[in-house]
């Protein structure tokens, strides 16, 4: 079932340590054989209709392959396709996002078109860096090594519209409460009300005065998103020469090379980044989409030291399962193939350093232990709306938030911590408490004969199987 005049369906070939591997998903007007077909010429070498161009030579060494159709009806099914190494630029990220995720999704023949993961081979991940700081590095500086314990920050809220002396204030209260960071929300930088220098100067002056008062160190990730590079680096620059440690980036905004610049400034510079995915979900979320672990991958790759992740439990699509495997990305070496979630699994390269998941997006105190069931203590636990909202202010919301991390960190059940501790007490009276056991219980019901329904229903259903499990679970 030949596009354009020649197939790429290779059933027989066995994937190659240096192949990429994609996995799609498709769906559309014709048997899933030819849209795969139609998808492995598109993202590849071919076109619409055979050309006398096409050296048998070209065909054999650059043409992508499909080693693997799981149909779901006749017209519809999971796509796994293995491109040659030599397909890629070195280093140019974006050309291979012009290939596998690229010019295929207007196709006409295609209804849904979701790219649900590309594996990575490790001589290509060896070309770059990967995070300066990463876990360790972040962990050192903020001095959590031993305790392990998650770190707690907040994005200052109203998202905009506070002047810098107002912002600087609440940072106070914040660093005061007990918190590790305070940032930017992702569309604060540099608005009239709040000009980004004089709100990085004041915030500057009170982040000494606190970890003066405090003893700890603490964290301001300042949102340095420009259009212009120019503008983010001189910016990088003001951060650097004022002695203080984190830069944020909305990732997804900015674009995969304006990245890459800014943490490699950064990395000189001896900077953190602190990553804001907004954005993100106009790919991941439609039938014509790319999953947002892909970019995950290329973020952790290209060297971000924390990143948005979704929680799991508060204002954002995903549910346990889905946010547990981001948070494996962001954390371990070896990510498990699951094929009910679309993941064909990673494995790292020894260099490319662990960062830390963010959980951000709706959090409070009463979610801290579910989202460590989670993301485990490697992890930044972010409330903007659970500290500025508790009814005793921003400082007594961030005393809650620390007191459950540190009773985590002490073994004990925030639940527990809270009858001896105000703040957090009237957080949970506020917003409640997220049994951490629903969340185990999802983990428990992935497991053994489970793990066989959870791939009986995506072969039943499809993408739809594999979202309800992604928000479900
Ligand atoms: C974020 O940057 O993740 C959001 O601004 C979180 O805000 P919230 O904690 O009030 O939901």
């Amino acid at each position: 079932m030949a596009y354009g005049g020649y197939s790429y369906i290779d059933k027989k070939y066995e994937p190659k340590d240096d192949d990429f591997i994609v996995l799609f998903w498709l769906d559309g007007h014709a048997p899933v054989e030819k849209l795969a077909e139609a998808v492995a010429s598109e993202s590849s070498v071919g076109t619409w209709t055979k050309i006398s161009t096409m050296k048998s030579k070209v065909f054999r060494l650059y043409r992508a392959r499909i080693f693997k159709i799981i149909k779901v009806t006749k017209d519809s099914g999971f796509v796994y396709m293995a491109y040659p190494y030599e397909h890629f630029d070195d280093k140019n990220v974006m050309q291979l996002f012009a290939g596998v995720l690229g010019n295929l999704f207007g196709l006409k023949e295609l209804e849904d078109c979701y790219v649900l993961d590309v594996k990575l081979p490790e001589r290509y991940q060896r070309q770059f860096k990967g995070p300066g700081a990463g876990i360790k590095g972040i962990r050192r500086y903020v001095g959590t090594t031993k305790s392990k314990r998650p770190h707690v920050g907040t994005i200052v809220k109203p998202k905009v519209g506070l002047t810098p002396k107002e912002f600087a204030d609440v940072a106070y209260k914040a660093w005061l409460g007990g918190l590790d960071l305070v940032k930017d929300d992702e569309n604060l930088v540099d608005q009239k009300f709040c000009p980004w220098k004089d709100r990085f100067d004041r915030v500057a002056n009170t982040l000494d005065r606190v970890e003066a008062k405090t003893g700890e160190k603490k964290l301001y990730a300042t949102n340095i998103t420009d259009s212009n590079i120019e503008r983010m680096i001189e910016r990088l620059e003001h951060v650097k020469d004022s002695g203080m440690k984190m830069v944020m980036l909305d990732v997804f905004i900015l674009g995969t090379p304006t990245v890459m610049k800014i943490v490699d400034e950064a990395r000189k510079a001896k900077l953190f980044v602190h990553a804001h995915r907004a954005g993100y979900a106009a790919h991941h979320r439609g039938n014509f989409g790319i999953n947002f672990g892909i970019y995950e991958k290329f973020w952790r790759l290209v060297g971000v030291d924390q990143l948005h992740i979704g929680t799991g439990v508060g204002k954002m699509e995903g549910g346990a399962l889905l946010i547990n495997h981001f948070h494996r990305i962001a954390e371990d070496y070896h990510i498990p193939e699951k094929f009910y979630l679309g993941s064909l699994g990673e494995t790292w390269w020894k260099k490319i350093k662990p960062i830390l998941s963010v959980a951000s997006g709706g959090m409070d105190p009463g979610k801290v232990e579910a989202a460590v069931a989670i993301h485990g203590k490697n992890v930044v636990i972010q409330a903007g709306g659970g500290v500025h909202g508790h009814p005793g202010g921003t400082l007594a919301g961030a005393r809650a938030l620390r007191q459950a991390a540190d009773a985590i960190a002490e073994g004990i059940s925030p639940a527990k911590y809270a009858k001896t501790h105000k703040e957090l007490r009237d957080a949970i009276k506020t917003w409640g408490y997220v049994d951490p056991d629903t969340v185990k219980a999802k983990f428990a019901f992935e497991k053994g004969m489970k793990r066989k329904m959870l791939e009986w229903m995506v072969l039943k259903k499809g993408l739809k199987g594999i979202r309800a499990i992604w928000e479900e679970l």
